[in-house]
């Protein structure tokens, strides 16, 4: 899982790769690394760490044409050696790569036999030996040789000296064309070419492609040149900066209430036209996501339950692709912010295999999952730099609310007036985001609560239980504070035993649900063990504001739809204690934005 820069025009190219690849650093961010063609050769400069150290030991180059890359280590440990590109030994030819090669080792034994050296541990630098020994002065044919022999998946972009062209390829990692004058980029992402151009050619799998500053040409597997339509993106490069804050995480948390906005933009043609799920008489429907878009799936689970009146079932994607799968369900939604989660793409293809209708909820227009299922719902959250996912997240609760309405009004559950009621309820639900946001120096002050925690419980019922469970991950991800969720009733089988005046525990009680009493007896249970409790709830709930040390208060809201300014909530929550012990918000250590490994 890495980021992948090229760059063919006019412009100083290091300095166009070093922006692209501040922009891609999301994906990966323990090495980073350039090679351009430099008065006809091939200059090189990698390094271990985030991309500013490459940027202090770059010197001053004035190639047009290169390639860069940053890393996020999964063969070979990160370390200056280990970090892309990688040369040829004629140090011709140049690569970078973003994947798996699955069959390197086998590859490495008989390129070393043949006199290649090698100087890295990564599985990627096989790709430049092989390159090398295909090339015969044909670079995109050296690639579609090369390609043969690999068994894994790639983003691949090489460069050769004394060239202006730069040839890439892909398969399972995404791979997307700047189309600009006299000058043309290569990314892994859109939102690393939006300073310089919104006209992007998307590249598929099985396709190679030959990229110079006065054209682009694409190949099929086959060799033969495809014609594809170029697409304008609609994110603003102002879009993909901090805008102000201090960190992506909170300007992200800041754009949620207009991204629940976009994403229900049209959602009334989508439920009563059909837009979506044209068919609705399913018996059963089955969530498949990973992490925070798990948790997203599991208040999907409670939604389309309540709303749809169908039995649905959760899978965990890592999960899903090897479970027996013995009574399969006609429906199967896959939730993936990135759309490039290894493990929910092998879980959608498997869904097929299955004869399962697929669904995927996605943010990413052009990501692999879209052409991997037989219907997509784009959630409208905009870019998403922050590796903990935020607004993403609240715009996937709101495509699993907008599908289980969609369904429960096209299976008859829903009467039309409750379908619309249901409708305008979730569109109250970007004001009630807004007015949690509007109130976030109070959420600053209660979030010193869990200032000296080593440990941290979440607890909720209902569908607000994976709510808190995502508060939980949200918290350890960012501030390194160990957390737990639980469903508020399990805390007496086990959980309770860990209790003192050291563990706070945060704890959603919403006056209306019908689980609510029940959450008090729970959060009493918890101040007689002394821990202190810090509550969310609705304003004006005194009941709930006795049992708890501090409270955080929303706008009165129906329990369903909950999970949205509760959520919000927990997300500035953990920013805040995040920030103040000084963790690295955006990039937390170990992590990446994009999983694109099993
Ligand atoms: C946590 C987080 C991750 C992702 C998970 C799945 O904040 O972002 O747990 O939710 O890696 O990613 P997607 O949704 O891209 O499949």
């Amino acid at each position: 899982m890495c980021g992948i820069m090229g760059y063919s025009g006019h412009r100083r190219a290091s300095e166009v790769l070093v922006e692209g690849l501040k922009r891609l650093e999301y994906r990966g961010y323990d090495s980073a690394g350039v090679a351009m063609v430099e008065n006809g050769r091939l200059a090189m400069v990698k390094r271990q760490g985030e991309l500013d150290v490459l940027q202090g030991a770059l010197p001053r180059l004035e190639g047009r044409t290169g390639i860069g890359h940053t890393r996020w280590a999964t063969c070979g440990r990160p370390s200056d050696r280990n970090a892309h590109p990688f040369l040829s030994c004629d140090g011709k030819l140049a690569i970078v790569h973003n994947g798996i090669i699955e069959n390197h080792s086998t590859l490495r034994k008989r390129l070393e036999a043949e006199g290649h050296h090698f100087t890295s541990e990564t599985d990627t630098e096989v790709v430049v030996h092989l390159l090398e020994g295909h090339f015969r002065g044909d670079l995109r044919q050296a690639m579609a040789d090369t390609l043969k022999e690999i068994k894994g998946t790639y983003a691949i972009a090489a460069v050769l000296e004394g060239s202006e062209e730069i040839v890439a390829a892909r398969k399972e990692n995404p791979l997307v064309i700047g189309l600009g004058v006299q000058e043309n980029f290569l990314a892994s992402d859109v939102t690393a070419l939006l300073s310089y151009t919104n006209k992007v050619l998307y590249v598929m799998d099985g396709e190679t492609v030959s990229l110079t500053p006065n054209g682009v040409a694409i190949f099929d597997s086959e060799g033969a040149q495809v014609k594809r339509e170029p697409s304008l993106v609609s994110w603003s490069a102002e879009d993909a900066q901090k805008g102000g804050f201090e960190h992506f995480m909170l300007k992200e948390i800041f754009e949620g209430p207009n991204a629940i906005h976009n994403t229900l933009l049209g959602a009334l043609d989508l439920i009563e036209n059909g837009e979506v799920l044209p068919r609705t008489d399913f018996q059963s429907v089955k969530l498949v996501a990973c992490g925070s878009s798990y948790h997203a799936a599991m208040v999907g689970k409670y939604a389309m339950e309540e709303f749809a009146g169908v039995p649905t079932t959760l899978e965990l994607a890592s999960e899903y692709r090897y479970s027996p799968g013995a009574r399969e369900t006609p429906l199967v939604i896959l939730i993936t912010q990135s759309g490039e989660t290894a493990d929910t793409l092998a879980a959608a293809r498997e869904a097929r295999r299955r004869g399962c209708h697929t669904l995927a909820v996605t943010n990413v227009v052009g990501s692999t999952i879209t052409r991997e299922v037989d219907e997509v719902l784009y959630t409208r959250a905009g870019p998403e730099i922050g590796v903990a996912a935020t607004k993403t997240f609240l715009t996937q609760l709101v495509a699993m609310y907008l599908v289980a309405i969609r369904i429960g009004y096209g299976n008859g559950t829903l009467s039309h007036a409750s379908m619309r009621s249901a409708l305008s309820s979730l569109r109250q639900s970007s004001n009630m985001v807004q007015s949690v946001l509007n109130r976030t120096h109070s959420i600053e002050e209660a979030s010193r609560m869990l200032d000296r925690a080593g440990h941290c419980f979440f607890i909720g019922r209902n569908i607000n239980y994976p709510t808190m469970l995502e508060g939980a991950l949200k918290l350890k991800e960012i501030s390194y504070i160990h957390a737990e969720g639980f469903a508020a009733g399990e805390l007496k089988h086990g959980p309770l035993a860990l209790l003192d005046a050291t563990t706070p525990v945060i704890a959603v009680a919403i006056k209306g649900d019908h689980t609510y009493e029940k959450m008090l007896a729970n959060i009493s249970e918890v101040a007689a063990r002394d821990s202190p409790v810090l509550g969310i709830g609705v304003e004006g709930d005194t009941d709930l504001g006795r049992l708890c040390e501090r409270m955080i208060a929303i706008q009165p809201v129906e329990p369903v739809f909950s999970p949205l300014p509760v959520t919000v909530a927990l997300q500035a929550l953990a920013y805040y204690v995040a920030r103040r012990r000084g963790c690295s918000i955006d990039k937390p250590k170990n992590l990446a934005k994009s999983v694109t490994v099993e």
